[in-house]
């Protein structure tokens, strides 16, 4: 096994709008597509299609859209042991996206928010065979708390996705992850420091280094991301793309890095080939509908 994420799934509900209605007023959205995401599963699907083996720890709820979640896993070839039904409504996100590709999207947990402490321990045999432990913030944060310190026991390293932003993220409870991933409004919210400027993201992103965390990579989106570490900055562009739907984008990236660093340990080159897997998904609808299988994609 490669890669572990320990996070969400949701049904994503996808409005393509010309605006956004006001309070009160109905407004026609020209289309729409239902299809799965959820930060975790997201990831878990990208790394999974470009051919790591990746296993799911998450939870479902029991209604109609869990066993379709189950089975989209189980096509994408990701191991199901661990994802686990409830007594809860799946994850839903409804979504929409602008004529620009802009995305706003609003998350109910639903069973996500049930996946507790315990469940990463009943996996832990399993985690122990992995070689990364890919997180995002769409479960408790006890759970990504005791997953850390269950990855420092195994000696795993982790990849942190701090997504979506949780003010009630504590630094100190993830200092020892390898990886933090945010992206520019992320990094403000966790550090308290502006992000306007290329060297205020700098400067953002050593108040995570300085809290012991090695790597800190800053997606930019259509600029493509900036790692920092002891060694330095490093600004890897995007690759350019005509974007329909940016919905995911940022899962893609993860998804790929996560892979390709888990197959070369070359942080620069997976940044790179995370770029181009991100930004090819952005010129296609949908979440995971968007994203590259090995093979379509070149790096
Ligand atoms: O990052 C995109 C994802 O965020 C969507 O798939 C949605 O489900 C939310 O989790």
């Amino acid at each position: 096994m490669d890669i572990a994420v320990v996070g969400s799934n949701m049904v994503d509900l996808i409005s393509y709008i010309t605006r956004m209605p006001s309070e009160g007023e109905t407004v026609e959205a020209p289309d729409f597509r239902m299809g799965c995401g959820g930060k975790g599963a997201n990831q878990a699907v990208a790394a999974s299609r470009l051919g790591s083996q990746v296993l799911m720890v998450t939870r479902v709820g029991n209604d109609m859209f869990a066993e379709n979640t189950i089975k989209n896993f189980a096509a994408n070839g990701i191991d199901t042991k661990y994802v686990m039904r409830t007594e809860a409504t799946s994850g839903v996100a409804p979504i929409f996206v602008d004529s620009e590709s802009r995305n706003s999207i609003l998350i109910v947990k639903g069973a996500n928010a049930r996946l507790c402490p315990d469940d990463v321990m009943n996996a832990k045999d399993a985690i122990a065979k992995c070689k990364i432990i890919v997180m995002q913030l769409e479960i408790p944060l006890e759970t990504v708390y005791a997953t850390i310190d269950l990855a420092e026991e195994l000696n795993i390293p982790v990849l942190l996705n701090p997504a979506p932003a949780d003010p009630a993220l504590q630094l100190e409870k993830v200092k020892k992850v390898k990886f933090i991933v945010p992206n520019e409004s992320e990094l403000s919210l966790l550090t308290g420091m502006p992000v306007d400027t290329h060297e205020d993201i700098i400067n953002a992103a050593h108040v995570l280094l300085d809290a012991g965390i090695p790597n800190v990579i800053v997606t930019l989106g259509s600029k493509g991301a900036v790692w920092i570490s002891s060694s330095g900055d490093k600004t890897i562009p995007a690759t350019s793309a005509e974007p329909v739907d940016s919905t995911g984008a940022g899962d893609a990236f993860i998804g790929c890095f996560s892979h390709m660093w888990t197959k070369t340990e070359d942080i620069e080159a997976s940044i790179v080939a995370a770029n181009k897997y991100a930004g090819d998904s952005v010129t296609k609808r949908g979440t995971q509908t968007s994203y590259a299988k090995a093979g379509d994609i070149e790096f």
